[in-house]
Parts: C-alpha cells; sequence; structure tokens
C-alpha cells in the first residue's frame, strides 16, 4: 500500500461521519502539510499522519482506547510504522517520546489548529485577518474554546522550536486556503 494523502483520507472517511472531526483533520493536515518543508518531512506522509492522527476517535472516543486501539487497525492496513508511531505520539498518556520532527510538528499542529478555527467562528472575515496577538489573548481566556488544552499548545510549539507567534502565524497562513472547507467566513460577498 502505498502511504498517500488521498488513501489516509479513505481510511479516514470510512471511520468517521463527524464534520467537526474531519474538519480538525483537514485543518491539522494543513498545518502538519506546511511544515513538511520547512523541516524537509515527506509532506504526502506528513499528511497522510496528520489525517490519521484522529481516525479512530469516533469509534474510540474515550483515552482508555484512543489512539491506541486504532493502531492495530492502521497495521492491518499496511501503514508504515513511522506513520503509526507518530500517530500514538500525539496522545500526551501514551508518553511516548516525540522524538521526529513528525512527530513534533503534529503534536505542535494538533491543538492549535482547532483552536485558530474556533477564533475564526467568531469573526465576520473568519481567519483572513486574524493575528497571532488575539490568538494569544483568547489562549488566556479560560473560557474561550474551552476545551483546548493550553499547555499542549504552548508545549507544541517549545518542542518544535518555534516562537509562538510565528507558529500561530504560520498555522493561520496555513489555514486559510481551506477557509471555506473549514465553514469559516471568507470575507467575500455572499
Ligand atoms: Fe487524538
Ligand atoms: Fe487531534
Amino acid at each position: 500500500m502505498r502511504p498517500t494523502r488521498d488513501r489516509a483520507w479513505q481510511t479516514l472517511t470510512a471511520y468517521t461521519k463527524g464534520e467537526p472531526l474531519l474538519r480538525h483533520a483537514l485543518g491539522v493536515e494543513a498545518c502538519v502539510g506546511a511544515y513538511a518543508a520547512r523541516f524537509a518531512g515527506d509532506e504526502e506522509l506528513w499528511r497522510a499522519t496528520a489525517l490519521l492522527h484522529d481516525f479512530d476517535y469516533e469509534i474510540h472516543p474515550t483515552l482508555d482506547r484512543h489512539p491506541q486501539d486504532g493502531a492495530p487497525i492502521l497495521r492491518e492496513e499496511g501503514w508504515p510504522e513511522e506513520v503509526i508511531e507518530a500517530v500514538l505520539s500525539h496522545a500526551e498518556h501514551l508518553a511516548i517520546p516525540r522524538d521526529t520532527p513528525l512527530k513534533r510538528t503534529l503534536f505542535a499542529c494538533d491543538e492549535l489548529s482547532g483552536f485558530i478555527q474556533a477564533c475564526g467562528f467568531v469573526r465576520p472575515d473568519g481567519i483572513e485577518t486574524l493575528e497571532p496577538k488575539s490568538v494569544r489573548k483568547k489562549l488566556k481566556q479560560p473560557s474561550f474554546a474551552a476545551g483546548v488544552h493550553r499547555d499542549e499548545v504552548y508545549r507544541g510549539a517549545e518542542e518544535l522550536g518555534v516562537d509562538l507567534d510565528e507558529h500561530i502565524a504560520f498555522c493561520v497562513a496555513a489555514l486559510r486556503p481551506l477557509a471555506a472547507r473549514l465553514g469559516l467566513r471568507t470575507g467575500e460577498a455572499g
């Protein structure tokens, strides 16, 4: 099996029907995919990994099963161990060392991409003019997008070795072309 982005989308959509989770997967994919060039990663493999990281969440919605019980399904499908190990490493409770650029990038983009989407939902032009400063301000409001683990956002950027503002700006830019698909307003008439 060739570990392509499209193959990952097939697997993801076979197990995931909910639009919010699909949007989450697409958002993380956009950010991780954009980082592949910066860290000399295999973009296709990185995109596939990002799409797959929560593929089993609908069928395993608790941490005693997600993502560890998804791994055998991926193995069965023939995904490379590099992908499977990276998928497993995004879960803090498994305490797998994030010892590759792919693992660090996935972790750094997971919570942040969802948070950026949440910021975009409450703005008239979505994420078109969203600046790191306002994302950081919202991060300090615990009631806003309360499900997003702030500590993981901060630690993710730190482990990646990218300044938080730069990381936010990079991810916002990666998400912009996808705004309509993510259900965000784009500032265009209509
Ligand atoms: Fe997850
Ligand atoms: Fe996730």
